[in-house]
């Protein structure tokens, strides 16, 4: 089969890689010449996805997949195009969905009759029908008869993208007729994956959403009673086991906030058109609020934050992963600055450039005399970190810690949720 995968980024790259692995034709198609000139020497310019860079390397070698700037050239030749190409929120909280557009708008250029187009990229619901379909047509055929769109998102976890794409069901929802039953045809055939058809592009669109708004809310639940413990002075990791030791009772870690492409964006989604959810948006902001809460409680248990020296380790949105997105250890900067307190970042993976690109003034090496060290996201390199040297006070900003290492070191320990060390 000849398939095109429109945006070769952290999610579609090892996608088309897989694809190609599995013995299909495939056209990796992107606007960024780097990307597919990288792609097309069989270079893998995702090092922390596992698996990526053998399969990538043997596709390419094997002629099984090529990279391209030339998108509608490349849709021409093929049965089915895939679209995941990034969908963002603007400052306003509103759905990016200018380059989305764009690149429906080159496929529609390049389509011709019989093509299958499944938009696995997230989307507010409503947006596969009302806006893409349509961009698709401008291209002259008709949907339905010429063409088939789905909706069918992918359930991934970026490092494991190879290994997700075929654990969790497809979910797939078409906007003409056959487009779902095409879409979970061809995701059965071409990955060999469990498929979940919906009635609908909107069914599989809101679907996805609420995996999204599910977490970001059990979250925000896990975040207010962190809140609550604090108050009474319990340990609120002890309190979600034992209440998670119930079948029905599922209660997340609570945090520092929520970062990534995925759960503090797709919330957004419900909270603008038609319905708007306002639990959404509560749990959007009881989960932004938590940087400014754990700075606060630094504050109150030192007396004062101005002129204390506090260093913020791991600045990627989550442990060994090197992407930045919606990162809360800039919202955690922004708030120990505003305290008066002085900041630096340090982040084993994206160095001291991409620490600068963040608003940060890089932690000069090794590490040591700060007041308070803020962790992040607990990278597996900060495993064996002197803690003595670095700040008597480590702040744990996922309860990810193991704190009887923390206070073996003579270290004071304070989780979100969690009393801290007594002096
Ligand atoms: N990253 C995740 O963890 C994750 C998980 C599940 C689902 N998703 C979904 O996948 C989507 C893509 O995420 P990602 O992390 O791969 O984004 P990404 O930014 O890494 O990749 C997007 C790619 O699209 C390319 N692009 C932009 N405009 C284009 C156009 N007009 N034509 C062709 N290519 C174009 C970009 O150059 C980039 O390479 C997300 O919006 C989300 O809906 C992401």
């Amino acid at each position: 089969m000849n398939i095109a995968v429109v945006g070769i980024g952290r999610i579609g790259l090892p996608l088309a890689a897989k694809l190609a692995a599995n013995g299909h034709t495939v056209f990796g198609c992107d606007i960024n010449p780097a990307r597919v000139d990288q792609v097309n020497r069989g270079e893998n310019p995702i090092p922390d996805e596992n698996g990526l860079a053998g399969i990538l390397r043997d596709a390419v070698k094997a002629g099984n997949l090529k990279a391209t700037t030339d998108t509608a050239t490349a849709v021409a030749s093929c049965e089915t195009v895939l679209f995941t190409v990034a969908v963002d929120v603007d400052a306003s909280g509103r759905a990016g969905l200018s380059p989305l557009f764009a690149a429906a708008s080159d496929v529609a250029r390049g389509l011709k009759p019989g093509t299958l187009c499944i938009f696995d990229t997230t989307l507010p619901v409503g947006t596969t029908r009302r806006e893409l379909a349509p961009l698709l047509e401008g291209g002259g055929l008709r949907l339905g008869h010429d063409f088939s769109v789905a909706f069918s998102p992918e359930r991934l976890l970026m490092g494991r993208v190879i290994e997700d794409l075929v654990k969790y069901p497809k979910v797939v929802g078409g906007v003409d007729e056959r487009g779902g039953e095409r879409a979970a045809a061809f995701f059965r055939e071409a990955l060999g994956v469990e498929v979940i058809h919906l009635s609908s592009a909107e069914a599989a669109e809101l679907s996805k959403l609420s995996e999204g708004v599910y977490r970001d809310l059990n979250i925000a639940l896990a975040n207010e009673l962190a809140g609550v413990a604090d108050r009474f002075g319990v340990d609120i990791s002890e309190v979600i086991a034992a209440a998670n030791s119930q079948p029905y009772c599922h209660i997340h870690v609570p945090g520092t906030g929520v970062g990534g492409h995925c759960i503090p964006v797709y919330p957004r989604f419900l909270m603008q058109g038609e319905g708007p959810s306002s639990l959404a948006a509560l749990g959007r902001s009881v989960n932004d609020s938590m940087p400014g809460y754990a700075a606060e409680r630094v504050e109150s248990l030192l007396g004062g934050l101005a002129g204390l020296r506090v260093v913020i380790l791991g600045l990627t949105f989550r442990p060994d992963v090197a992407v930045t997105h919606h990162t809360n250890a800039v919202d955690l900067l922004r708030e120990f600055r505003a305290r008066g307190a002085t900041v630096h970042g340090h982040d084993a993976l994206i160095g001291a450039g991409g620490v600068r690109q963040l608003g940060f003034d890089p932690a000069p090496e090794p590490l040591n005399g700060y007041d308070v060290a803020v962790v992040h996201a607990n990278h597996r390199a900060y495993r064996d970190l002197d803690w003595r040297a670095i700040a008597p006070l480590v702040v744990d900003a996922r309860n990810a810690l193991d704190r009887k290492a923390v206070e073996a070191a003579g270290v004071r320990y304070l989780g979100v949720g969690r009393p801290v060390s007594p002096d």
